[in-house]
């Protein structure tokens, strides 16, 4: 990417409160979360085991895992309940006119 972001979706695809998997190219799949002080990034993949957490829920900023039911705090990365340990890698965004981009470089290892 030449200037080092993708775009990601527009800020109409989701919904406060929603959620949105992408699969920008050469990248593992990103959980895009829109919460009332704007969207967050982390890695879709739990790191449990394997499971999509787009399918699971967001409550404020938590998301919970479908499969075991275990949470990440989506600010942060950091698991927050059990059987999750290991923290999510987190991904910059930004909007920018009409469209949400994640810039291509992660926030924190
Ligand atoms: Fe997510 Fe087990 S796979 S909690």
């Amino acid at each position: 990417v030449a200037d080092g972001r993708i775009r990601l979706c527009g800020t109409d695809e989701v919904d406060q409160g929603g959620m949105l998997r992408v699969e920008p190219p050469g990248m593992d799949p990103v959980l895009l979360c829109r919460t009332a002080d704007g969207f967050h990034a982390v890695d879709d993949e739990c790191t449990h085991a394997i499971a999509s957490l787009s399918e699971g829920r967001l409550e404020g900023t938590t998301v919970f895992c479908p499969l075991h039911g275990g949470s990440f705090d989506i600010c942060t990365g950091k698991a927050r309940s059990l059987p999750c340990k290991q923290a999510l890698r987190t991904w910059a965004v930004a909007v920018d006119g009409d469209g949400v981009w994640l810039l291509a470089k992660k926030k924190r290892a």
